[in-house]
């Protein structure tokens, strides 16, 4: 990852604190480019509530920054979950999940008013699918899901030696000709021993912050 890049996922980071209430709970992603929100979000931590966390490893950077966790069951009003994004289209449909936190990421997606998605413009396609759609499997379910998974016609490799937060496998699906991400969003889910997948495209990003070599472009 080059110097330059880690800048721009910085900067687009920063630029979401726009989007954070005062006093309110603020949902968070995972990921590096969140990483970076995390820290920003430090700087005002004395002007919100809480933070709900998509991960260990968001809670953990988090907690380090004095930010207090709490469980999203106790959350009654969500206003802002800011979250990165393996692959974003102009219509705000995502595939997420590179860092395997797809399935806490979509139900604090679902629960929140608003997902701003933060980029660095590599980020941002024509069409989705380049990247590997990350589903998140029940264990026992792996080699039935590879085999349907094929049927809808993508390629699925299993993300040998890693294990989810909830304690399930990944499988990466390559070479989806994805041109209903809305409906492949379904059918994915559709497949018994699946948790979750990767593809936002039913429940998109709102707003999308996408730092360039020419500046912040917000689409939403
Ligand atoms: C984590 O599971 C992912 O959904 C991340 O949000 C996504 O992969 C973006 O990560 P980076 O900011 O590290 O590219």
């Amino acid at each position: 990852m080059s110097t330059a890049q880690e800048a721009l996922k910085k900067q687009a980071a920063e630029a979401a604190l726009k989007y954070i209430q005062p006093n309110t709970v603020v949902g968070v992603g995972t990921g590096s480019t969140v990483n970076y929100f995390i820290d920003a979000l430090a700087t005002i931590k004395h002007d919100i509530e809480a933070a709900v966390s998509s991960s260990e490893a968001s809670t953990a950077r988090l907690i380090a920054h004095g930010i207090e966790v709490i469980e999203l069951n106790n959350c009654v009003d969500l206003p802002v979950y800011v979250d990165g994004a393996d692959e974003l289209d102009q219509h705000l449909r995502m595939v997420k999940g590179g860092g395997g936190a797809l399935t806490r990421e979509k139900i604090i997606a679902a629960v929140a008013q608003q997902f701003v998605c933060i980029a660095d413009q590599s980020k941002l396609v024509g069409r989705l699918g380049q990247f590997p759609v990350p589903v998140e499997v029940i264990p026992m379910a792996r080699s039935y899901v590879a085999r349907e998974i094929v049927k809808l016609g993508g390629d699925p490799v299993w993300r040998q030696g890693f294990v989810t937060d909830n304690g399930n496998i990944i499988l990466d699906i390559h070479n989806f000709d994805i041109l209903d991400p809305v409906q492949l969003e379904l059918q994915l889910n559709n497949i018994v021993g699946v948790v979750s997948n990767g593809l936002f495209a039913k429940r998109g990003a709102n707003i999308a912050i996408i730092a360039g070599s020419d500046g912040l472009q917000i689409l939403e």
